[in-house]
């Protein structure tokens, strides 16, 4: 069962599904966006973006000249490796929290003085499989122990050897729950780890209106279509009659919450029909579908001290646009 503090999260997690059959995924989706279509603001979870094509386009947005976290993140943690190589110990295991940054687990796990296991939680099974098959052969003293589970969920790590545990969450994914959120998944990622583990996570921070609106409005219209290819997913899985041609991509600060907003807009008044269900579009109402949270320092701060972690250390690249926080859990360790 999902944690009742973890509800609320795994509405609004980017990455989540749930354990359950493909039957039940599709009933789960189609309640998700029938639910979404029908509030005032409508909204669809973010975690659907990543179907297969929807996967493949993040993958290019992480690569565009405009979405600088990616490239950011990289140049923190190559620049401080050693301190997070030293930070975990000996035979320490690293943990990771979804999977699919293996340039970034690579960084770590060179850095790592004899690491025992890499650990990465993930639901995409096959996805996971093959990047731990690549890992195994770079790296044939770690041991590889995937774990195929919603990390939002209560998750159990499997026996792992004495060193520390150490939990890796990159690319500012944590952005993409609200801050209450973010604060109990946080709370959760030390209780999997336990006592006396650590954290490194990256966060994305606060900075210029038109950096920040480039980057989810590439020149080259891959948010756009990412952000649209969840119509299209809509459609194949849950019947729906979406013409995306109808909707255009919309990325915008949101100041007062110090958030970038991805909407889906309506160019013109129309109804979408999902069997008996019938939904009215006004010509610029839109469907409400990621919010990326941007941090100060000192409010990440906060939310990872009510988290229960405690600082180490926290890095940002030369230009000051993204940080990585290295955190401990007190306690014995092990
Ligand atoms: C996965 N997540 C951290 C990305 C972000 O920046 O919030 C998702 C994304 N949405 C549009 N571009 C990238």
């Amino acid at each position: 069962m999902v944690p009742l503090s973890l509800a609320k999260s795994l509405a609004s997690s980017p990455r989540s599904a749930e354990q359950c059959s493909a039957d039940e995924a599709t009933a789960l989706f189609r309640a998700d966006v029938l639910y979404g279509l029908s509030q005032p603001q409508k909204a669809v979870p973010p975690k659907y973006f990543y179907d297969e094509a929807g996967s493949r386009l993040f993958d290019l947005i992480c690569r565009l000249p405009d979405y600088y976290p990616t490239r950011c993140e990289l140049e923190i943690l190559k620049a401080r490796a050693a301190e997070i190589g030293a930070l975990a110990g000996p035979g320490a295991s690293l943990v990771e929290f979804g999977s699919g940054s293996s340039i970034k687990v690579r960084l770590l796990l060179d850095a790592m003085a004899a690491p025992a296991a890499y650990v990465p939680i993930d639901i995409s099974g096959p996805h996971m499989r093959a990047a731990v098959t690549r890992l195994a052969e770079a790296y044939p003293g770690v041991a590889m122990v995937p774990v195929e589970a919603d990390f939002t969920q209560s998750v159990r790590l499997p026996p792992l050897e004495d060193g520390r545990r150490v939990g890796f969450f990159p690319g500012s994914t944590i952005g993409n729950f609200t801050p209450e959120a973010a604060t109990a998944f946080l709370a959760h990622v030390g209780d999997v780890l336990g006592a006396g583990s650590a954290l490194v996570v990256g966060f994305d921070l606060a900075k210029d209106r038109a950096v920040l609106e480039a980057a989810y409005d590439d020149r080259q219209g891959i948010t756009a279509a990412f952000n649209l290819n969840l119509l299209a997913r809509i459609n194949r899985e849950v019947g729906a009659d979406f013409e995306p041609s109808a909707f255009r991509h919309r990325a915008f600060l949101n100041g007062a919450e110090s958030r970038i907003e991805m909407h889906l807009e309506s160019v013109r008044q129309q109804e979408v029909s999902i069997g008996r269900h019938h939904f009215a579009f006004a010509r610029g109402e839109t469907i409400h579908t990621e919010n990326s949270y941007k941090f100060s320092a000192d409010a990440f701060l906060a939310m990872v001290r009510h988290a229960g972690w405690r600082q180490h250390a926290v890095w940002t690249d030369p230009k000051g646009w993204f940080a990585v926080a290295a955190l401990e859990r007190d306690g014995e360790g092990r």
